[in-house]
């Protein structure tokens, strides 16, 4: 025990202080499944659909047997229609010996839709035509197996083309043989000509068997770790090529590029959550998350690909030019034209079905729509959890955190949500207390609570095997722990030494983790109180790649490596159930989570975890960012540099672009030197306090923006290629980024960069928004960026709502009047959305404000959107300021039949108008006129 626990200390010391070891993690070769279905290169694919077992299930599901032909192995094919423009494919074994693993909750019910089906017997081919988007069609081929789908007559996917179908089918392991002993034969018996064959046959068979058993399919070992692999090899491989693409986006988390990268001759992206604390950048190595779906995207269209698995999965990008054309001339498209640029895609799961949604797009909103269609769009954020969030590891105690919240007023600082880490518990038993540093909580809540703002507490998965600490002696006794592959309560070493991990697969044991967050369970929490699941990835830091064995067992019968991807997102969502259930579902939780997977989105925030004090990671937060709210999740952010201290100057260019970015929270490890703002000189301290304000000013747009985003699955922070989507010249580009459609950002991410070259798209110009100066486009332009500025451009054409009189917090602002920034383009026109509600409870659901706001041929209208009660309000419209507009003579303001005159200030050179204290009520409708 002794020897354990001097391990146990050398390993947290390990994960806390030291640098990233790479050797920790498995490369592609490491891994006998990745090897194996990367090796695998047929030159045609053995699987065959079997054109005579043609089957329509109903108008939208086709079914067909498929075989392998060089094993005959049986496998089914479904292919359903679906709304919108989907297309689902799924193979499975026909008769497997044990079921195969299928994911289960996280595709939502979507509508079907028909098929047209012709058949073309001479080719057994297969085309399917959807009903009421008919400009899509599938077709299959069935000898070799390959299914192709079109938009108008364009091949767009093409599944199987590059023959890499893999699917291995469960089997028993073969006893090793003896030695082979010469049978004696009887001379006298004359052997029929059957018997012949049929021994031939057994023997070809066994041959085939035996070939098929390569290396580390039934057991592998990685550094001290052995896989026992009970089942054997499943894993399945398929190739999906984006057709006419040359960019591809998504599968998060990797610490990458936004346009994923060509994997031949490297390692693929690896799907795998991982604890990887200080992250190398430029990498393809697996995070904190996974998420298997891929976004194309040309100058004409947008498409998504989801590949539905929870298991340890390899993807291998290839676009490189040798490629080009391929399957453009197979089919005769394209006429014409020579390069037809493709994205073959490899991908590479270690076990579960072949289950593929195509999204036929055609604008990147339209997929968007699609992907969260499937997966769910964001949860409703509080606003407060969208506004600036101050943690560390760790707040000491009451007097530590009494003393923060009070130097953010003495500093006229915002800021909305204090943090507490791992320390504040008894021994790192979450849902406890250190009870001499915080011997009361709940006032301690109380008092913060008092001024408007929330507390958060961590509480991770990994639960300390304590007789004496109730939450495991609960869940002991319920059997609540996942086990180990012989029985027996799996034990792992983190935070708190020696735990046992809930196997949050099992509802009963969600729901149970749900109770607890009942304010009567959870002692010492408060209603103002929301939580930080980390390490749920899960993080075990004495197993094998710092997480759990592959082959220890969960209810049901599954082992670790089928679910390995959705732990995390079990956690979090049965922590959102507790919050719900604690407020009786009046109040919106709040809960970030470090592991992620597909429709995290769903149930909170994330972070990219433990990246580093380093302009690179500064740098690449921004790409990673983008590429996770590609894949649903909007409520998403970067730490300031976990790791390290930061120099003022970084920190400070830091909390600049993190302003800007959907989940902004400073956060650093214990190690470091404190950085709360007002440690700095006065001049960073002031830059610093001037970008918080900034985003306060801007509450008002981000909040219509996450409401948008949970209504229709756009992510609130975008590439720029997904609002302009035809310029090319933006589709690799992710030094900039747009906050929903109007603001567009370049954030400084070098040190001493004084001056910057920013790219504007798009032909309705620019107004920057510290000087309201117009820059016609699609243009590039020099920006001045002194350390108290960085690029941030409001888009012609757009209107913004702002509340200038920053507060203490969001909600002492939530009555407060508004400010409207109206950007003309050069045709005198502007639009944007306005949303108003009470910023935490679920009224949102029936009482809210909506507005359209117009600005056309000089008159400013806010008209409802509403399609239910108003929500009552007594904020008012305090300003408006319209950029690239003319002198005006006079301006009216006309709401509830009452006309009224408004004074206004103009100023000429830059063009802007500002209109004062029109004073509507922003419940009602409204109009100004300007003549
Ligand atoms: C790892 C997390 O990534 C980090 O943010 C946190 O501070 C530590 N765990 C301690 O809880």
């Amino acid at each position: 025990k002794a020897l354990l626990f001097i391990m146990a200390a050398v390993i947290l010391e390990e994960n806390t202080s030291e640098a990233f070891d790479q050797g920790n993690f498995k490369k592609c070769d490491q891994s006998s499944f990745c090897q194996r279905q990367r090796n695998y290169k047929p030159s045609q694919s053995p699987y065959k659909a079997l054109y005579s077992s043609l089957q329509s299930i109903s108008g939208s599901h086709v079914y067909l047997d498929v075989v392998n032909t060089e094993n005959q192995q049986q496998f089914t094919l479904d292919v359903h229609g679906m709304e919108d423009g989907m297309i689902r494919l799924r193979m499975n074994e026909l008769t497997p010996l044990k079921p195969r693993y299928e994911v289960p909750n996280t595709i939502h019910e979507v509508g079907a839709q028909n098929f047209i089906l012709t058949q073309n017997d001479a080719n057994q081919t297969i085309t399917m035509r959807l009903a009421n988007n008919p400009t899509i069609h599938a077709l299959i081929s069935c000898q070799p197996f390959r299914f192709d789908v079109f938009d108008d007559s364009e091949p767009v996917f093409s599944i199987n083309s590059r023959h890499l179908l893999n699917i291995e089918h469960l089997r028993e392991k073969q006893a090793p043989k003896p030695p082979a002993e010469e049978p004696i034969k009887d001379e006298t018996a004359e052997e029929t000509a059957d018997q012949l064959e049929a021994e031939e046959k057994e023997e070809k068979i066994e041959e085939k068997e035996t070939s098929e058993d390569q290396p580390g399919m039934w057991e592998e070992t990685f550094k001290t770790h052995t896989d026992s692999k009970p089942r054997g090899p499943e894993s399945i491989g398929l190739d999906t090529s984006f057709v006419n693409f040359k960019h591809v986006y998504g599968i998060p988390e990797h610490a990458d590029k936004l346009a994923l990268g060509s994997t031949i001759g490297a390692e693929p992206y690896r799907l795998y959550n991982l604890d990887v604390f200080e992250y190398d950048l430029d990498s393809k190595a697996a995070l904190y998350g996974s998420i298997p779906f891929m976004i194309g995207h040309n100058a004409k269209r947008t498409v998504g690909l989801l590949w539905l698995n929870s298991a340890e999965t390899w993807i291998d990008v290839d676009s490189s030019d040798d490629s080009k054309g391929m399957l453009g001339t197979v089919f005769g498209y394209f006429a014409g034209q020579e390069n037809v640029p493709e994205v073959n895609i490899h991908w590479m799961s270690e076990s579960g079905v072949i289950d593929v949604y195509l999204m036929l797009g055609p604008s990147p909103k339209d997929v968007m729509r699609q992907y969260t269609t499937l997966t769910g769009t964001t949860y409703f954020p509080p606003k407060w959890s969208i506004a600036y969030h101050q943690s560390r590891w760790n707040y000491k105690d009451e007097d530590d955190v009494k003393t923060v919240d009070a130097a953010f007023d003495e500093h006229d600082i915002p800021y909305d949500c204090l943090w507490l880490d791992i320390e504040h518990t008894d021994g790192k038993r979450y849902f406890t207390w250190d009870t001499l540093k915080f011997p009361n909580p709940i006032k301690m809540q109380d008092d913060v609570a008092a001024k408007g703002r929330k507390m958060v507490t961590i509480i991770d998965p990994h639960i300390k095997t304590d007789a004496n600490y109730h939450i495991y002696r609960e869940a002991q006794a319920k059997g609540y722990f996942i086990q180990n592959k012989d029985g027996g309560e799996f034990r792992g070493w983190c935070w708190p030494g020696d735990s046992a991990y809930l196997d949050f697969t099992l509802p009963q044991v969600r729901s149970w983790w749900a109770s607890q967050f009942a304010l009567d369970i959870y002692k010492g929490s408060t209603l103002n109180l929301f939580t930080w699941n980390d390490m749920n990835e899960p993080s075990v830091f004495n197993g094998p790649e710092i997480t759990m064995h592959k082959d220890i067992k969960h209810g049901g019968g599954w082992e670790h490596r089928h679910v390995h991807n959705m732990y995390g997102i079990l956690q979090q969502a049965s922590t959102v159930d507790g919050q719900l259930a604690r407020s009786g579902g009046n109040e919106r939780p709040f809960v970030l989570s470090r592991a992620f997977y597909i429709g995290t989105q769903k149930y909170g925030a994330i972070w990219t975890g433990d990246n580093t004090a380093e302009w690179g990671h500064l740098e690449y937060s921004v790409p990673m960012l983008l590429t996770i709210g590609l894949c649903g999740i909007s409520h998403c952010g970067a730490d300031g540099g976990f790791f390290k201290n930061p120099d003022p100057e970084l920190l400070t260019r830091w909390y600049q672009a993190a302003a800007y970015q959907p989940f902004f929270r400073a956060h650093a490890h214990i190690d470091t030197t404190r950085r709360e703002p007002w440690l700095y000189d006065e001049q960073y301290k002031n830059v610093i306090r001037g970008a918080i304000r900034e985003r306060y000013e801007l509450m008002p747009y981000w909040y219509t923006l996450f409401y948008q985003s949970h209504i229709n699955g756009e992510p609130t922070m975008r590439p720029l290629w997904y609002e302009f989507p035809s310029d090319p010249e933006l589709f690799a580009k992710d030094d900039s980024f747009m906050v929903g459609s109007a603001l567009l950002v370049k954030p400084v991410v070098e040190r001493s960069t004084w001056a910057t070259q920013v790219y504007l798209p798009g032909k309705s110009g620019w107004y920057d928004v510290k000087t309201n100066q117009y820059f016609p486009s699609p243009n590039t332009i020099s920006m001045a960026t002194p350390l108290a500025k960085i690029a941030v451009l409001q888009k012609g054409g757009t209107i913004i709502p702002r509340q200038l009189r920053v507060r203490r917090c969001s909600a002492l602002m939530t009555q407060d009047p508004y400010t409207l920034y109206v950007a003309l383009d050069p045709q005198g026109k502007a639009e944007g959305e306005m949303y108003l509600d009470d910023g935490h409870t679920f009224n949102y659901k029936g009482i809210f404000n909506y507005k359209k706001l117009t600005f056309e041929n000089n008159v400013l209208t806010a008209s409802s959107l509403n399609n239910t009660a108003s929500w009552e309000t007594s904020s008012w419209l305090e300003r408006v300021i319209v950029m690239g507009t003319r002198q005006p003579s006079v301006i009216t303001v006309e709401s509830d039949g009452a006309t009224t005159n408004l004074g206004f200030s103009f100023e000429p050179n830059l063009r802007v108008l500002t209109i004062r204290k029109p004073g509507v009520n922003l419940q009602k409708d409204w109009k100004i006129q300007i003549n």
